[in-house]
């Protein structure tokens, strides 16, 4: 069976400095990728990477089958791959429901129904600014969106980040979901409940490097924790 994606020795980095040295992974429909490793590791210059909007010094990433090198980071949504950066998720001067709109061709928000549901704070919130959200909520509406645009991959950068657990735990939920009707993640995450909640396996990264690769099962609690950030 072709993987979703699959990336093989994968060199990326700024100007001369390369960050990731050497990279692999592959994940079938329906499974999720946890990507996890201290701060300054290199986990969102792998995001870039894999979406393109950093040039790959070496190696290359397929999805589906398809060789992305000649992809542009504005024509991977079309082919398939959704992404929800760490920073920078949503545009300020916009409401809530325009952020919600922004991708979509007709103006119905139905499609967020279960998302407003889950986090009510969006629903109250909906004609607001999205600048005027908090950084949790911000990260909620990436989510939402992300979710929301139902591609075959989507790779999220630290979801969970400033959110209250209660949503946390429902936004493993909706993950879930998502993935039992095919959708594929890679997740950056740094909370372990959430990641033990929504992964089936691993990629742990140090100083650029992979440092453990696998199923999550084959992994303890403590080895994992001890390459969060504390
Ligand atoms: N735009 C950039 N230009 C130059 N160097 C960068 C840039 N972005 C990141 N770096 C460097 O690349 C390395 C990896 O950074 P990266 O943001 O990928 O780490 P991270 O694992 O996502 O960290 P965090 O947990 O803090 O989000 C760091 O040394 C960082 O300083
Ligand atoms: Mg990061």
């Amino acid at each position: 069976m072709t993987p979703l994606i699959a990336f093989s020795d994968l060199v990326a980095g700024y100007g001369d400095t390369r960050v990731l040295r050497g990279i692999d992974a592959r994940l079938m429909p329906g499974r999720v990728l946890g990507v996890l490793g201290r701060n300054g590791v290199g986990k969102t210059t792998l995001m870039r990477a894999l979406t393109g909007f950093i040039p790959l010094m070496q190696g290359r990433v397929s999805l589906d089958g398809r060789d992305m090198a000649k992809v542009a980071p504005q024509h991977r949504l079309a082919a398939g791959m959704a992404y929800a950066p760490q920073e920078d998720t949503v545009f300020g001067d916009l409401t809530v429901n325009e952020n919600l709109r922004l991708h979509l061709r007709g103006r119905d928000l139905g499609r967020y129904a279960p998302y407003f549901e889950a986090f009510p704070r969006l629903a109250e919130r909906a004609n607001q600014r999205a600048g005027s959200l908090s950084g949790g909520e911000r990260k909620l509406l990436s989510f939402a969106r992300t979710l929301a645009l139902g591609a075959p991959l989507s790779l999220i950068d630290e979801p969970t980040e400033g959110v209250q657990p209660e949503s946390i735990l429902k936004m493993g939920v909706l993950l879930r979901r998502r993935c039992e009707a095919g959708g594929a993640f890679v997740v950056v995450e740094q909370n372990l409940s959430f990641l033990q909640q929504i992964a089936d396996e691993v990629l742990i990264l140090d100083h650029g490097e992979s440092v453990g690769a696998g199923p999550i099962s084959d992994f303890s609690r403590e080895r994992l924790e001890s390459h969060l950030a504390v």
